[in-house]
């Protein structure tokens, strides 16, 4: 059965500060939210999308998700990015008979390779309750003290920096949402309060959370460097002629793979 991913975008992007909420910045002539709902979609192991918007953007952002039809939906979204996953996971609860396999999926990550989302999907579909992509840590990790003073050297062997999507069975999904009383700093979190193991799987760097003007940066440079699509040309440049997306994009998972 294919998964129903929830795609918190109701940010304001206060760090990136770009003027508009984030997930409508664009990269190379399409948005973040584009990207990421694409990605989703083009991986094949995702069925439908709820993008939760901040809820005076609903316009704007149903019209950056218009090309994938009835397959994606958009809701408004919270405050918070704990209300904005929990109003996305209600609505694709009344929208779909009986969900399976759910994700949660930052409308930051838009350039996340199919490889991590099928990753993921698969992961639950073989037994997992929680699946979160993971990164190993490559710099040195130090704490601290209240002062700033080091206090030790932590062994970093078995930490990890975690991603999105992150990938849950729909039952444990709501579980933990109904339990939360506090936001979370990511979906598996809730699920580790309830005692639930929340298993692995490799991460990649291209699913990099778009955060400041930097990781803008870093974005539009590793897009220059990929081979650019007909539909990249079109959106960038209108002027220019160019084969239908379908025909041009099939296949592919946004344009870093
Ligand atoms: N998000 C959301 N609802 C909120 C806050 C965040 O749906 N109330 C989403 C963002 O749109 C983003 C993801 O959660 O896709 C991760 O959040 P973050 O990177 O912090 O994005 P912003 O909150 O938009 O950025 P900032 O904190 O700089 O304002
Ligand atoms: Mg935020």
């Amino acid at each position: 059965m294919d998964a129903v991913a929830l795609v918190p975008a109701a940010g304001r992007g206060v760090r990136l500060g770009a003027g508009v909420p984030k997930a409508l910045v664009r990269v190379r002539g399409r948005s973040l939210l584009s990207r990421a709902v694409r990605g989703l979609l083009d991986s094949g192991s995702v069925s439908r999308v709820v993008v939760a918007a901040p809820a005076d953007q609903l316009g704007p952002m149903t019209r950056e998700v218009h090309e994938f039809g009835d397959r994606v939906h958009v809701v408004p979204g919270g405050g918070e990015r704990t209300d904005s996953v929990r109003a996305a996971l209600e609505a694709a609860d009344r929208l779909v008979s009986s969900l399976g396999t759910v994700l949660v999926h930052d409308a930051a990550r838009a350039f996340t390779p199919a490889r991590v989302i099928r990753d993921v999907v698969a992961a639950v579909e073989h037994g997992a309750c929680a699946v979160v992509p993971t990164l190993p840590v490559a710099d040195t990790v130090k704490r601290i003290d209240s002062e700033g003073v080091v206090a030790e050297t932590v062994d970093r062997s078995l930490l990890r920096t975690v991603q999105t999507p992150q990938g849950f069975t729909a039952e444990v999904l709501r579980e933990a949402y109904g339990a939360a009383e506090d936001a979370a700093t990511d979906d598996a979190g809730l699920v580790e309060r309830m005692g639930y193991p929340v298993r692995t799987v490799e991460g990649d760097t291209h699913a990099l959370k778009v955060t400041s003007s930097f990781d803008l940066a870093v974005a539009e440079a590793v897009l220059a460097a990929e081979p650019t699509s007909a539909a990249e040309l079109s959106a960038a440049r209108p002027d220019v002629p160019v084969r239908p997306p379908e025909e041009a994009d099939s296949g592919r998972n946004g344009d870093v793979s």
